[in-house]
């Protein structure tokens, strides 16, 4: 009865257990998390993972300097020491555009640039034949188009051709406040298949981070919010899912 499931495994300690297998194949998924969580980070081990595996990713940042998402990856990851070599043979493209250009000030044109990057994106993953893409953060997306109903319809169209390009996507997304109780929900948490969150709770020396899948369409995922650490092997996810394997 119906299709094989088929999931694109993150490859993130921890995580593919919570997911129960993976994140499903082609879904659109949104990360959100507050600032310095590590939205960054666990979505570039996301496509180094599968790189790694021989399945092309594209990251995208609208944010930073591919040079400085490079480096910063290096740094916090310090055991991982195939990425130049990942990205010389094409497998982890690391590619930015840099939304101060002259954007912001033509807030007439703003939908339409906003239409323009994403085609320059979809084009990019049908070149480099990706089937992972990345997209760091929706908040220039955000910033591009002020009219609420305009970005939701913007969002709507892009989850739609990410969809039909058939690449599994993560999009990360700021929160204004790191706890859970303070959660806001945006458009796209609603408009995307999945959505995981990163907490940052507790203060200073008591800090805990953790992580909740709080949707996967159509799937079955863990309900537990599992606390994290970054190490320089990648991020250790301890999930109740993953206890004795
Ligand atoms: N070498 C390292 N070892 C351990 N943790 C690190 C290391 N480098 C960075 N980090 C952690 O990663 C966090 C930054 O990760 P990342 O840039 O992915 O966050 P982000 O959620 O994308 O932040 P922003 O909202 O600013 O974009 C830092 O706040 C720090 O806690
Ligand atoms: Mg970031």
């Amino acid at each position: 009865m119906g299709e094989p499931l088929e999931f694109v495994k993150t490859g993130i300690g921890g995580l593919d257990a919570m997911l129960f297998g993976g994140i499903p194949k082609e879904n659109q998924v949104i990360l959100s998390g507050g600032p310095g969580a590590g939205k960054t980070l666990l979505a570039f081990e996301f496509l180094y993972r599968n790189a790694k595996e021989g399945n092309p990713g594209i990251f995208f940042t609208f944010e930073e300097d591919p040079k400085k998402i490079i480096h910063n990856a290096k740094s916090a990851f310090g055991n991982f020491d195939d990425i130049d070599e990942l990205i010389a043979e094409g497998k982890l493209v690391i590619n930015g555009r840099d939304m101060t250009e002259g954007i912001m000030d033509k807030f007439d044109d703003a939908s339409y640039e906003f239409g323009r990057i994403i085609t320059d994106i979809e084009r990019q993953i049908v070149a480099k034949k990706a089937t992972r893409a990345v997209l760091d953060s929706s908040s220039a997306l955000e910033l591009l188009i002020k009219d609420p109903m305009v970005y939701r319809k913007s969002m709507w169209s892009l989850v739609a051709n990410f969809r039909r390009l058939g690449v599994t996507t993560i999009l990360t997304s700021e929160l204004q406040s790191p706890d859970r109780s303070k959660l806001v929900f945006k458009p796209e948490h609603f408009i995307f298949d999945g959505m995981m969150v990163m907490y940052l709770s507790g203060e200073e020396a008591k800090r805990v981070s953790a992580l909740e899948i709080v949707k996967m369409r159509g799937y079955k995922h863990s309900f537990t919010t599992a606390p994290y650490e970054i190490t320089p092997d990648g991020f250790n996810v301890l999930s109740v899912e993953n206890i004795g394997d």
